[in-house]
């Protein structure tokens, strides 16, 4: 096991990432977590992260300076290797200028961490501060151009930093960086998977939940599907899956998801037909951020309703992933948009969360979909947003709308399916922009809605690029909607990435 310890990059999680595709298993803690806590966890090696502090500062995050005196072996990057040389009796400065992007690095000497990695190589830099004297102890293992210590090393005290960002896809010999500190420095064997996740954690909520009953909101989306079979496998039928249908759901979704956690899986499964409820809510709303609110408020009531229905509901499950947690903000990072799962718990909610994938990236959620058993059409279900299809006709929602973003997007997801692109585009669906446009249909001059199509690649849904639809699929989509959905009559194709765009347009 690995501990990472979090001093608030913007890359931390990638970190765990990157350690857990090497098949060791990571956790990721505060930097304010005991020494002796850290102890308790046994961990094969530590690694610090970056940060947007400078360590000189009063009040800048830091540790204890025991933890280089565990025999632990230590991988400091970034803020990591500044602070490292801080508390080692090093010394920080502040340089003129930033170093920032794609460097190349110097490899001074033979280091079990470059193992295989050629001098010259590209590194991502991202620092104002850096080490100008390395501590006493400590030999040099690269540089660059402008910095004089770009990598540090005490191989007798286990302890290594590099100053660049060896987790990120820009440094391209990252991963063989991680590999060699993993198995060639802390002695992992790399034999960690998903499938030892879903176990441990299927252990975890067991413990944590014991004899609770447990209330699960479930969409029938890849996240909460993986997430309440997770819970149902640790805890059987304590588990009541709620689905509430909202009214914002795609063509005939809310069937097919009755029917596979109920007949396939056996579920506790209640469906709350609260369409009304909800589309009153939102009528006459056009603010996309108060949209969002209203429908994780009414979602949230609508579990406390049923819940108290039940009796005796102590925790309530969600299958919030990573992304949803850092685009709701963080203690570093911004609000993006408040995503229901996270953001719009009002605060009054009586539950305590269970959120069984939070740690994990989309496409790790669907290994371990599929390591748990679940049926693969579920597993590469494309992700759904909480708030639906509200979030899809832009401003404020009428039925007719609702109806046009829901036909079109029934014929999109036909028309990519039988291209058989279903796997290859990460994400497709239709949005109704609220524009009305000129158009000419038989004789007659039309006056109609404009639709949107968006398709996007993406591996984890934190960026993603525009999908390169073939010409031929984009035609016949677009005049099967324009032909059988009323009141359109012109089809546009999205081509932004994301950043700068976001995947839904609200
Ligand atoms: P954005 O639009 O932020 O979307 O680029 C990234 C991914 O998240 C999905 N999404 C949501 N998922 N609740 C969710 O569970 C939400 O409120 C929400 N908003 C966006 C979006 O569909 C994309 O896959």
């Amino acid at each position: 096991k690995i501990i990472i310890i979090d001093f608030g990059g913007q890359y931390n999680q990638l970190i765990a990432r990157r350690v857990r595709e090497a098949g060791v298993y990571s956790e990721v803690v505060s930097y304010k977590t005991p020494l002796s806590a850290i102890v308790e966890k046994k961990p094969s090696g530590i690694i610090f992260t970056g940060g947007p502090n400078s360590v000189y500062l009063e009040g800048a995050p830091s540790v204890d300076p025991g933890i280089f005196e565990l025999g632990i072996p230590v991988l400091g990057i970034c803020y990591g290797m500044q602070l490292m040389a801080h508390l080692l009796g090093g010394k920080v400065r502040k340089a003129d200028q930033r170093e920032y992007g794609k460097i190349s690095l110097n490899l001074a000497e033979e280091s079990a961490l470059f193992s295989g990695v050629e001098s010259g190589s590209t590194c991502w830099m991202s620092h104002f501060d850096y080490v100008e004297k390395e501590p006493e102890g400590f030999k040099i293992s690269a540089t660059t151009d402008n910095c004089p210590v770009g990598a540090m090393e005490s191989v007798e005290k286990k302890l290594y930093a590099v100053q660049f960002h060896a987790e990120v896809e820009h440094t391209p010999f990252g991963r063989t960086l991680i590999q060699n500190f993993l198995y060639e420095i802390c002695g992992c064997e790399g034999r960690w998977n998903m499938g030892s996740f879903a176990e441990e954690k299927i252990e975890q909520i067991k413990k944590i939940a014991g004899n609770d009953k447990v209330l699960c909101g479930l969409s029938g989306g890849v996240d909460s599907s993986v997430a309440a079979l997770m819970v149902h496998k640790a805890i059987g039928n304590n588990l009541t899956c709620i689905f509430v249908d909202h009214g914002l759901l795609r063509k005939d979704e809310g069937d097919e998801v009755e029917k596979v956690f109920m007949e396939d899986f056996h579920m506790n499964f209640i469906r709350v037909n609260a369409q009304e409820r909800f589309l009153g809510k939102l009528y006459g709303v056009s603010d996309p951020e108060t949209k969002r609110k209203i429908i994780g408020e009414e979602f949230i009531r609508v579990f406390e309703e049923e819940a108290n229905k039940l009796e005796g509901i102590k925790w309530l499950v969600q299958g919030t992933v990573y992304p949803d947690v850092i685009e709701s903000g963080t203690d570093t990072a911004q609000v993006i948009k408040s995503h229901h799962n996270v953001g719009g718990l009002p605060d009054d909610m009586q539950f305590e969360l269970i959120e069984p994938l939070r740690d994990l990236f989309k496409d790790e959620v669907r290994k371990v979909g599929l390591e748990i058993g679940l049926d693969e059409n579920i597993v590469w279900r494309q992700p759904f947003p909480g708030p639906g299809l509200a979030i899809r006709v832009m401003g404020e929602i009428t039925d007719e709308k609702l109806k046009i973003v829901r036909d079109s997007d029934a014929i999109l997801r036909e028309e990519i399916k039988k291209a058989g692109l279903h796997r290859d585009v990460w994400q497709y669906f239709t949005v109704l922009p609220n524009v009305k446009s000129v158009g000419v249909m038989g004789d007659e001059r039309t006056y109609s809605h404009l639709v949107g199509i968006r398709a996007v690649t993406s591996i984890d849904g934190m960026t993603s690029d525009w999908a390169r639809l073939p010409y031929e699929v984009l035609d016949k989509i677009s005049s099967r909607i324009v032909n059988e959905v009323d009141h359109v009559n012109r089809i546009v194709y999205d081509v932004t990435s994301k950043p700068p765009s976001t995947i839904e347009w609200e």
